[in-house]
């Protein structure tokens, strides 16, 4: 996604030049040219209607659109734009290569961005265990303070735009917008009770936009090609490109840049390469740990979009895609991601810090060979307290959505596994 040129469709990020992550070679490869083109001849209502035509929606889990939340932005000074780099869920690992390869395009967009709300003092969160890319970047934005694309009167446009990167603590839910607000003012890193949204009172109580890299790294390009070209890209109702990041049993895991109108069979078998060894695709997740899974014979040939993904009960989330083979114990998978879940709760809400941690325990039970018979009709109990109705979207008894994640997977296995899960229980049973 280099600034003045097409995104790289069905591109693999792993084949960026060892350089990328220099201003020199942003700077020769077109970036910062949008910038300049911005400052000088574009008002900040011209480069927010560019976002708004784009149909831009939001990456870091739900697809948002980013022109209609800015429209959101409270009129009140000062204001500020955050970004979110706390990228933690499970099988994401998308922004972390934006920022270690290509930061000056994230800056840029911050840059553009924040001409476009009129902020003057934006943030990154980098989650804490990516002490790399928040160097890289911490680098980068130093290159941009010295070039004169940050700081006190921007280009000579009497814009000024100061960026400072935050490092994270390592706790999952400061991804969650509001923990996120919280950790960034020197409090506790958890969600809190919306309304008020951020875009009225977010950062110390006033005026805040939260984006994903992955969003704001994609606006120097809508700004330099027009919000139109971008909307005719991929799928009408999803637009532009994607980053997906590909992961479990497959031949070539990694970070891919598609249009969101391929199937799930073009992702995971043409451009992720198949399953290895011959095996076989048993499920896959579709959008990070807190989305339901797929399944081969219903999903395969559905296309990646955000409608379609939501019509067959799940969502593209962070765009983490898991892939499971059969030789996959499913029953094992979803302790897995349970109990991250669990762990990573913050606490505040009973159904999820209590449910979260005994549908660990009873699936942890039934692993080691000492389930009880009501333990499945208890599973589901325990997960309708937690996402009543077990529908999707989750309704919520919550906060926050952390705890109905930790529902996907159970009502995922008891969906299309449920065999196996009988005949694990049956094989161990205690009375
Ligand atoms: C538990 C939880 C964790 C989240 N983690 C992240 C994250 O790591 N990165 C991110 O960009 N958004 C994360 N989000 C979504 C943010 O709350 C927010 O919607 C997003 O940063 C907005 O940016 P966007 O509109 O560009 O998608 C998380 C949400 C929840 C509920
Ligand atoms: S749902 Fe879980 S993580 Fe979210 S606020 Fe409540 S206790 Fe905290």
């Amino acid at each position: 996604m280099a600034s003045g040129f097409p995104p790289i469709l069905t591109g693999r990020m792993t084949e960026a030049p060892g350089d990328s992550h220099t201003i020199a070679r942003y700077e020769a490869t077109g970036g910062y040219t949008t910038l300049r083109t911005a400052l000088s001849g574009m008002t900040p209502e011209q480069v927010t209607e560019q976002v708004k035509a784009s149909n831009l929606q939001g990456r870091g889990g739900a697809a948002f659109p980013t022109g209609v939340k800015w429209g959101f932005l409270a009129p009140a000074t000062p204001r500020f734009l955050v970004v979110n780099a706390d990228e933690s869920e499970p099988g994401t690992f998308k922004d972390r290569q934006l920022l270690e390869r290509d930061p000056h395009q994230l800056i840029e967009g911050t840059v553009l961005s924040a001409y476009a709300l009129a902020v003057h003092h934006a943030f990154v969160y980098v989650r804490g265990e990516y002490p790399k890319p928040a160097r890289r970047l911490q680098r980068a934005i130093d290159e941009a303070y010295a070039a004169g694309f940050l700081g006190s009167d921007i280009l000579g446009s009497g814009f000024d735009l100061d960026l400072m990167v935050h490092l994270g603590a390592g706790a999952y839910i400061c991804g969650e917008e509001t923990a996120l607000l919280n950790s960034l003012e020197g409090k506790r890193g958890e969600p809190r009770i919306k309304p008020p949204f951020p875009a009225v009172e977010g950062l110390y109580s006033r005026p805040t936009i939260v984006n994903n890299v992955e969003t704001i790294s994609n606006v120097p390009w809508i700004v330099a090609n027009g919000g139109r070209a971008y909307a005719s890209i991929g799928d009408p109702a999803s637009a532009g490109t994607r980053l997906f990041s590909l992961s479990g049993h497959v031949k070539n895991p990694g970070n891919y840049e598609i249009p969101m109108d391929l199937t799930w069979r073009e992702l995971i078998y043409d451009i992720g390469g198949g399953i290895p060894e011959g095996r076989e695709l048993k499920c896959w997740i579709p959008g990070g740990a807190s989305a339901p899974w797929f399944v081969p014979a219903e999903h395969l040939d559905t296309r990646v979009t955000k409608d379609d993904v939501a019509e067959n009960g799940s969502m593209l989330g962070s765009g983490a895609v898991v892939v499971m083979d059969d030789t996959t114990n499913v029953v094992a998978a979803a302790h897995r991601i349970v109990r991250f879940f669990a762990h990573e709760s913050c606490g505040q809400c009973t159904p999820c810090r209590e449910g979260t941690t005994w549908l660990e325990r009873m699936l942890w039970r039934i692993l080691q060979g000492h389930g009880r018979p009501q333990d499945l009709d208890m599973l589901m109990d325990v997960s309708d307290n937690i996402s009543p109705g077990l529908t999707w979207p989750p309704a919520m008894t919550t906060i926050c959505p952390l705890g109905p994640s930790a529902v996907s997977p159970i009502t995922s296995i008891m969906k299309y596994f449920r065999d196996e899960v009988e005949e694990m229980l049956a094989a161990g049973v205690t009375t």
